[in-house]
């Protein structure tokens, strides 16, 4: 492979999962077509996260609460959001993300090929967040139909779509926030509603901020926890010696067990930072101000890191990058995993069987997303 060819990482048409395990070993460090470096190995993905001063996180003209902030601003708003992301704030939706599921694999047809990303991962993602953040059910069609527009956009990489979708969302939370915040409404007691009086510096949050947090709660997190019951269920389709010790397992080996099934196909691909002077990185010289791709899930299978022949859950969980590291680490990790957990729970006990459907293929999804576009699976 010459040096000039791995300079092309936009990868259309091609599975990035694949892409970077072929180039990771030799090329460490890749341009795309954006001109955005991308770093494919652990200890520089790992690095980068944790160097705030050298890498900044205001990569984005869009305001991106708290992910596009740094330093102090970056801290203040953090504190905001994680109140609401603790195990005691999130004890209480244990038994709502129960009901959730287990509607859900009521409603399921059984016998019947249905696919696992869009039927299962996507409606169960969609509810049990609206249900956290008190969301009218009748969101629900909007949203998922969102997502789908959202999902293709993303895929185009064109950005005037993808602007386009996230204005549409964008007003699907105003028309949410706007009752809320409005004087003398008797809002709904509800998260949104606590989140719309929240104050930073002694200010309400504006319209903007919090149109910027909810959008980053729901729109990026439906897409990839949809994403990761997809990569879930493939999975134990494919082993079902695992579903059989996941029904008598306890709830930290399911969960970590989970985490150890994303690590291997982590479809939360990657996040940006901006390089705030020049860098030598596996053995590329990059600028200051240039944009750089922290791209976990070939971290996440390094092999100079991860001997990932072996399933190892609890070998594997302290490196493991499915929820970043340092400052902008996911502090959504504790809903995520509950809600992923929960859902593989529900399934594993209402269900006898979870196979892959006989005549059709797992298609895997291509870049810039990670892990299946559709799992064909049929429930008994
Ligand atoms: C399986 C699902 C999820 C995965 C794999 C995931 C992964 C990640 C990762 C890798 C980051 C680090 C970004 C960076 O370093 O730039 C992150 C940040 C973030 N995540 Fe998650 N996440 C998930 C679900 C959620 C959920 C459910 C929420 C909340 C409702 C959430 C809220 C956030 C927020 C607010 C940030 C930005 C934090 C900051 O900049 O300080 N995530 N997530």
């Amino acid at each position: 492979m010459t040096d000039h060819m791995p300079d092309d990482l936009s990868a259309a048409g091609r599975d990035l999962r694949a892409y970077t395990d072929e180039l990771r070993p030799k090329h460490p460090v890749v341009r795309n077509t954006k001109g955005e470096w991308v770093l494919l190995r652990h200890a520089d993905v790992l690095a980068a996260a944790l160097d705030h001063e050298r890498f900044s996180s205001h990569v984005s003209r869009y305001l991106q609460v708290p992910n596009g902030l740094d330093g102090e601003e970056h801290t203040r708003y953090r504190k905001v959001i994680e109140k609401y992301l603790t195990r005691e704030a999130l004890e209480p939706f244990i038994p709502v993300f129960k009901r959730v599921a287990s509607q859900l694999m009521a409603e399921l047809p059984k016998g019947k090929v249905l696919d696992a990303v869009s039927d299962i991962g996507a409606v169960f993602a969609v509810r049990a967040q609206c249900a956290w953040l008190g969301w009218p059910d009748e969101l629900e069609p909007q949203l998922l139909a969102w997502m789908q527009e959202n999902h293709a956009a993303t895929r185009s990489g064109d950005n005037a779509q993808m602007a386009d979708v996230a204005e549409q969302f964008d007003e699907i939370i105003r028309s949410i926030i706007r009752p809320r915040r409005s004087v003398g409404n008797k809002a709904p007691d509800d998260l949104t509603t606590k989140l719309c009086r929240e104050t930073v510096n002694g200010q309400p949050l504006t319209e903007a901020e919090l149109v910027s947090i909810l959008r980053n709660w729901t729109g990026g997190d439906l897409g990839s926890i949809a994403l990761c019951v997809g990569v879930l269920i493939a999975h134990i389709a494919q082993h079902p010696e695992l579903a059989v010790k996941m029904r008598a397992a306890s709830n930290n080996e399911v969960e970590a067990a989970i985490n150890e099934i994303l690590r291997l196909d982590n479809p939360f691909v990657s996040n940006r930072r901006v390089t705030t002077c020049p860098l030598h990185i596996g053995g590329r010289d990059i600028p200051s101000g240039a944009k750089v791709k922290l791209n976990w899930t070939s971290a996440n299978r390094d092999e100079t890191v991860f001997d990932n022949t072996r399933f190892d859950p609890q070998g594997n969980a302290a490196a493991n990058l499915l929820y970043g590291a340092g400052k902008h680490a996911c502090p959504g990790r504790l809903l995520a995993t509950w809600e992923l957990r929960i859902a593989l729970q529900t399934m594993l006990t209402s269900l006898q069987t979870i196979e892959l459907a006989a005549d059709q293929p797992l298609e895997r999804e291509v870049a810039p997303v990670g892990g299946y576009h559709r799992v064909p699976v049929v429930l008994r």
